[in-house]
């Protein structure tokens, strides 16, 4: 196939300062949990963007000096050679692919907390981090002297990077980095000339761009990630203020080759990070499109979960910007320019926007993708998302249940060679899957099951049986397949089960008309009356979803929780503030560290879980070593949903290993089990699973993952720095 003529335009050239781009299509800067410490995951994750067609893939925020340091979250960083060797690899990935590399310089100032370097990092002002107040994070407030060293820190680092072989030297001034902690005012309450008028608060950012283009400006692209609205109104930085009076003073002086904008500061990144539940694709254009309105040809790169080419090709035609910026859309397809070059749309994988990647980052893990299963997989498992090696001993495969991991199961063994029958007891795939995207604000998930379903379409080695109700054993063993994965899923639990205390709550019984579980709402079982309580005792989307839900049919809601926050899981995807406005909007009342002591027709009766108080008494068999207490509140509610643990639907499976001995007689070489039905899971580890399993289909004990790539150092290998070593002098000259 070939390209829609429509889409040309994403395929022009692009001057960026000294260097020129192939295409629009920009990697946005994003963590990834390799930094310059797993030198092979880093450079194999970015080059495979550079191969799928990427024209720039940027590292995530890339440290300057130690003294930004934010371990044990693992950034980029530039403090010395062994990182411009870790580094360079990446950057010599992207060249073989015609792609440019880019950096983003990054310095924190009072967000620093240097777990790892315990240096005191400079900050324009003395106050403590509302990133990390908890944590006793200051800054030392900076003097001119030290804004001078700053500034050397950021050009030394520049030109590690240079060395590297960077193109481009993205100074951060998004995520409240230092440059913005000068810009903004409430940040800054400097009263030299660095503080109090907007000239004086923007001089930092100015001097530090003219030092790095003066710098490395003739050999590599100088550029900026600006945060042009903190989204704060009058407070902050604003669009139709500050903001773009800022970019048209830099663009002024002539000393940033690019914009890459975002909104939003660092305590809710989520606003630049949207989720798709509470930011549809396009949610920062109109504040992108300030910005191409005063930078005449300066490159601009929006973003926004665009996967879409007619979408990017109107950003570009309406003046919005000049490049396509992705940073989930290359991680779900890093084919995703490819696959437009080529014309292929119907297989781009499109990203969800559920922001599982971001919340394994932000749990201190790697990055993990819910569409892309060999995202981080490169260069560790030398997995590549659009090749697959053929079989040599191809046989045929019954795969039972058409969720995501069956269906993700199936798709990889079709095209590894297998002749595979997908069978799915119920009318269309999905699974359970198709419930999720049927709830409030998670239409955009559906992309899981139709992706999936229209590749098995395409491969001729899969055939897909829909509607054949559930599969006995009996059937399973004289099916006539070689090998059989099971793949059943897991189901709610309907009596309250809950990770408190692994005890059902008396009264719970989703036999009873007024107790519900989850898979029962989505299925049709009446919410009797008006006043309903959900429990969560899961944490993730599924009760905040079905309360939202059940607040727009008008009952009078109340969620309840056992866990500290409202839908904690949401604090890792970033949906957590905006949960919380939804339930103040929809008048949701809530209960955090809440439980259930029972339930009954009318009403449901709840505990503080800390109602005990916090002195130990000497031990009494029997008794708990705590203080009594049983102080409930009893609320008057007609129905509640239980939203409180799951269970693997592996009955089929059991049965089939308990008849082993049956097997051979069938022909049948082995049976296998995976995602929910394993163990209940996130979709992405769920989907992740099929992935391995089809994979290594063919090694010995494919049940059992392969061992991977462990990238960590190696006793007795040289270090860098060694002990002794000395530091770049940064101070300024006297
Ligand atoms: C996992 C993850 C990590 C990110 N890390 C950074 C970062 O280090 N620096 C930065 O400026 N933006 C970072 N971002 C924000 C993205 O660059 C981008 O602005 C945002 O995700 C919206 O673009 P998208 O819709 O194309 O994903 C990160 C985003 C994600 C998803
Ligand atoms: S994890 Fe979700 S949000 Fe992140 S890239 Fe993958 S599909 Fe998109």
């Amino acid at each position: 196939m070939s390209r829609d003529p429509s889409h040309d335009i994403l395929f022009d050239t692009i001057e960026i300062g000294p260097k020129r781009m192939k295409n629009r299509f920009w990697q946005t800067t994003h963590c990834m949990g390799a930094g310059s410490e797993r030198p092979g995951t880093q450079a194999h994750f970015r080059g495979m963007k550079a191969e799928g067609g990427w024209g720039t893939v940027c590292t995530e925020y890339c440290s300057v000096h130690p003294e930004s340091d934010e371990y044990p979250w693992t950034s980029a960083r530039l403090w010395d050679e062994g990182d411009v060797i870790n580094l360079g690899y990446l950057c010599d990935i992207a060249h073989s692919h015609g792609a440019l590399a880019g950096v983003q310089l990054w310095y924190s100032g009072i967000h620093a907390i240097n777990m790892e370097s315990r240096e005191v990092p400079r900050g324009a002002t003395q106050l403590s981090s509302n990133v990390w107040s908890s944590r006793t994070v200051y800054a030392a407030e900076m003097d001119e002297h030290d804004i001078q060293a700053v500034i050397n820190m950021y050009v030394e680092g520049a030109k590690r990077a240079e060395a590297a072989g960077f193109d481009i030297l993205e100074v951060s001034g998004g995520d409240s980095t230092l440059p913005v902690q000068f810009l903004e005012r409430r940040y800054n309450k400097r009263s030299d000339k660095y503080g109090g008028s907007f000239e004086n608060r923007a001089r930092f950012y100015l001097e530090l761009m003219t030092a790095l283009k003066q710098a490395c400006g003739d050999s590599c692209a100088v550029t900026t990630r600006f945060e042009v609205d903190t989204l704060m109104g009058a407070d902050g930085i604003q669009a139709t203020d500050e903001g773009i009076r800022f970019v048209e003073l830099l663009s002024k002086e002539g000393v940033c080759d690019l914009w890459a904008v975002k909104i939003g500061d660092y305590e809710e990144w989520g606003e630049d990070a949207g989720p798709s539940r509470f930011r549809k694709s396009g949610w920062m254009t109109p504040f992108v499109k300030q910005v191409k309105g005063v930078v005449g040809d300066t490159p601009v790169v929006v973003n926004g979960r665009f996967t879409s080419p007619d979408d990017m090709v109107a950003l570009i035609t309406g003046g919005v910007a000049d490049i396509i910026g992705g940073a989930r859309p290359s991680i779900a397809d890093p084919f995703l320019p490819k696959k437009i070059e080529e014309g292929r749309l119907d297989d781009i994988r499109e990203c969800i926007g559920c922001n599982m990647c971001v919340s394994k980052f932000v749990q201190i893990g790697q990055l993990q993708c819910t569409q892309n299963a060999t995202a981080m997989e490169e260069y560790r498992r030398g997995w590549h998302p659009e090749k697959f090696d053929k079989t040599e001993s191809p046989c045929s495969v019954l795969v039972v249940g058409g969720g995501p991991a069956g269906m993700e199961c199936a798709r990889v063994l079709g095209e590894r060679g297998y002749d595979v029958h997908l069978r799915e007891a119920e009318d269309a795939l999905g699974g359970h899957w198709k419930d999720v995207v049927r709830m409030p604000r998670l239409e955009e998930w559906a992309r899981v099951i139709t992706y999936r379903e229209a590749q098995l379409a395409k491969l001729k080695s899969v055939e897909v049986h829909l509607g054949v109700g559930e599969m006995s054993a009996d059937h399973v063993l004289s099916y006539g397949a070689d090998k059989v994965v099971i793949a059943t899923g897991a189901r709610w639990l309907g009596d309250g089960m809950s990770p408190l205390g692994h005890a059902p709550i008396p009264g719970a019984d989703a036999a009873a008309p007024y107790c519900l579980t989850p898979e029962q709402v989505m299925a049709g079982k009446e919410v009797p009356g008006g006043r309903v309580v959900v429990v969560d005792g899961d944490g993730h989307f599924t009760a905040i979803a079905l309360a939202e839900m059940m607040a727009d049919q008008g009952k009078e809601v109340t969620y309840v929780t056992c866990m500290a926050e409202v839908s904690e899981y949401g604090a890792f995807t970033l949906d957590l503030f905006n949960n919380k406005r939804m339930l103040q909007e929809k008048n949701i009342a809530h209960h955090r560290d809440t439980w259930v002591e029972s339930i009954t027709a009318d009403s449901i009766t709840l505990y503080n879980i800390y109602r005990q108080g916090p002195d130990l008494h000497d031990p009494v068999a029997g008794e708990s070593p705590r203080n009594q207490s049983t102080k409930t509140l009893e609320l008057p509610c007609d129905a509640a949903i239980l939203v409180t643990s799951r269970a693997s639907n592996d009955a089929l499976y059991r049965e089939l290993k308990a008849r082993r001995g049956e097997w051979a007689a069938q022909e049948i070489q082995d049976i296998y089990r995976i995602g929910d039905c394993h163990a209940p899971r996130q979709a992405l580890n769920a989907i992740f699973d099929g992935h391995r399993l089809a994979r290594e289909f063919d090694s010995p004990h494919p049940q059992y993952p392969l061992p991977w790539i462990r990238e960590r150092q190696i006793w007795q290998a040289e270090t860098y720095p060694k002990l002794g070593d000395a530091r770049p002098n940064i101070e300024p000259e006297p």
